[in-house]
């Protein structure tokens, strides 16, 4: 469970001072799929950054499991997003001298003998494990940086507009591979997106607005990839 409790946010200071978010308190369960559905410039970014621990926080507690990860030390939060958490983004960040096969293996820093195999398999790329990035689709290579992203078993993984840079089809295709296998390995999705369509495939939403939480609902039935409007 994450309990994120008053969040302050801002940029610049004094005259300039941009206040992104505005005390945020929300928890969110092991295992829920959550969209985090707000307009362009109503703090999406700098909320998933923040709960995730690549940015700190002006004010305010983020607990997992009743950790404070804000109270880390620099070197402590880097470890604690290694063993825990995986990021996908608009931009899918390979390696373009690297094949798919070690774009994974690398970016996911693995340590142990993780089945990487296994996850590039279940993203249907099992056949493109020699392939170089620029060999393919803007599709295919997003779904490449969700194998790096779940080769390590992350509990929770965050995903900024994943399909952001993508058309319809190949968007929806990779919204149905993650939908998979959330279905199946359980980790937490906390996915932001602008597209109301897309908050759809939900089971929790949180709305926000000018670096506020307007409103928390759920679901009754989620959509999948290919249910939902584009
Ligand atoms: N690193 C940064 N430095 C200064 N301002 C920033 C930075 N990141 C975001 N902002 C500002 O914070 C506000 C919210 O941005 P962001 O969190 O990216 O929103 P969203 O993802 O919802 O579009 C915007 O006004 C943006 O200009
Ligand atoms: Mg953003």
């Amino acid at each position: 469970m994450i309990t994120v409790e008053n969040i302050n946010k801002s940029y610049g200071s004094g005259a300039s001072e941009n206040k992104v978010l505005k005390g945020i308190s929300t928890t969110i369960s092991d295992g829920d799929y959550v969209v985090i559905l707000g307009a362009s410039g109503s703090g999406k970014s700098t909320f998933l950054n923040v709960i995730s621990g690549l940015e700190r926080a002006d004010s305010g507690s983020i607990k997992y499991d009743g950790r404070d990860i804000t109270k880390l030390s620099d070197k402590e939060l880097t470890k604690f997003r290694k063993d825990n958490i995986g990021f996908i983004f608009q931009q899918y960040y390979l390696l373009p001298n690297m094949t798919v096969e070690k774009n994974v293996r690398m970016g996911a820093d693995l340590s142990g003998n993780s089945d990487y195999k296994e996850i590039i398999e279940a993203v249907g790329l099992g056949d493109k494990l020699k392939s170089f990035p620029g060999e393919l689709s803007g599709g295919e290579q997003q779904r490449v940086s969700v194998a790096r992203a779940l080769a390590k078993g992350p509990k929770i993984l965050f995903l900024d507009e994943p399909t952001g840079a993508l058309d319809e089809a190949t968007g929806r295709q990779v919204l149905d591979y993650i939908g998979r296998l959330h279905d199946k390995l359980g980790f937490t999705v906390i996915m932001i997106t602008h597209n109301q369509n897309i908050a759809e495939m939900a089971k929790t939403v949180i709305r926000l607005n000018s670096g506020k939480i307007t409103e928390v609902y759920q679901n009754q039935k989620q959509k999948t990839a290919y249910e939902i409007g584009w």
